[in-house]
């Protein structure tokens, strides 16, 4: 089956080919990253009118790259949630105009488990049962998966995702937006050992996470080295490798728990937050202590992407489900709403 996927969930617009017999065929993407950076953040209007502006383009470039016509197209996929709503509601119009034009199924794809799946793209792809930790800038969970739509979630942040907490934390240090690959380069020449964060909710059961009060800590860190007279570039990757060492030391702990309390030794990764390389590190040494394996997407694949929804939206058309003509997204939607397959 030839399924077009479509992504608009925050400030992405990705378009991507994927064939359920010879695998992706093609794939675009616009990031608005250049648009956003003066405000330090996603305006989500500006988001929006973008996504409309680079929409149909992209689909064009895909179908040229990929050597493919429109009407060999077989059915679309679009993410509907969770996600800015304006944003969510031009890829849904899109594809059930282009769905109703071309007559053709279209289905709606939540965005985490398009995240979830991305590993699936890879050419050593993970096998079910595993535990997902699923780190993006606007989710941290961590997830038992048993097939698609078979999803346990077994812990969350009680609040700042952490996509969001290296976001937040790299604005207060006056880094770029998003601040997740700014903290990453920094931290590449900070020095080892000059500070060390609080790993937050390790040290009490459970598999829930807070990186809020990381986020103040190294605000706290870095207020006091600026107050000092040392608001130096080296200061700034000091606190950039604390901060991310606590941060992956946070997780790694978590993702060991989930994998003692499940008895399963295979871990997915996936959303914005798996490109971080120091974590993918910290995962694949905890994982051989277990003699397990860790499971990425290529870094393109792991933050926002068409991909990811052509995949997801083609394994559910594939068992038969897809959506009726209205054009319905959800900003929130729980991942384990969605029916097995
Ligand atoms: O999955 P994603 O593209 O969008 C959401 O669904 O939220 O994730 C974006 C998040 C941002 O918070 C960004 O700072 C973070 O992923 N991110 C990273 C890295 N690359 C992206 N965080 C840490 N290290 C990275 N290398
Ligand atoms: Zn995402």
């Amino acid at each position: 089956m030839l399924v077009l996927g479509l992504e608009t969930s925050c400030d992405e617009t990705g378009v991507a080919l994927y064939d359920s017999e010879r695998g992706l065929l093609a794939e675009a993407l616009f990031s608005q990253i250049d648009l956003h950076r003066v405000y330090g953040g996603v305006v989500p209007e500006l988001a929006s009118r973008d996504h409309v502006k680079r929409m149909l383009p992209l689909i064009r470039q895909v179908l040229g790259e990929a050597g493919v016509e429109a009407t060999q197209i077989e059915a679309i996929a679009y993410t509907s949630g969770p996600g800015l709503v304006g944003a969510l509601l031009v890829g849904a119009s899109c594809a059930q105009a282009l769905a109703f034009a071309w007559g053709i199924p279209a289905v709606g794809v939540h965005h985490m488990e398009g995240h979830l799946l991305a590993p699936m793209l890879e050419e050593q792809p993970p096998a079910f049962p595993f535990v997902a930790l699923l780190v993006s800038g606007g989710h941290t969970q961590l997830v038992r998966v048993d097939g698609i739509g078979r999803y346990q979630l077994l812990g969350e942040s009680v609040d700042d995702a952490a996509g969001e907490a290296f976001d937040k934390t790299a604005k207060l240090m006056g880094l770029n937006y998003p601040g997740g690959p700014e903290i990453a380069r920094l931290a590449e020449s900070g020095t080892p050992g000059r500070f060390t964060f609080p790993r937050p909710m390790t040290d009490r059961p459970g598999l829930d996470f807070s990186f809020s009060g990381l986020k103040t800590f190294t605000l706290n860190t870095w207020q006091q080295c600026r107050d000092a007279g040392d608001a130096s570039e080296q200061t700034r990757a000091d606190v950039s490798l604390a901060f991310q060492e606590a941060v992956v030391d946070t997780l790694t702990i978590k993702c060991k728990r989930a994998l003692k309390q499940t008895g399963l030794n295979s871990l997915v990764i996936a959303g914005g937050v798996s490109a971080n390389q120091a974590l993918r590190r910290s995962l694949e040494h905890m994982l051989a202590g277990l003699k397990g394996k860790v499971f990425y997407a290529r870094p393109r694949f792991c933050t926002d992407n068409g991909a990811m929804i052509a995949y997801a939206g083609c394994q559910r058309l594939l068992a038969g489900q897809h959506e009726g003509p209205e054009i319905k997204v959800q900003a929130r939607w729980p991942m384990e709403h969605l029916p097995a397959i």
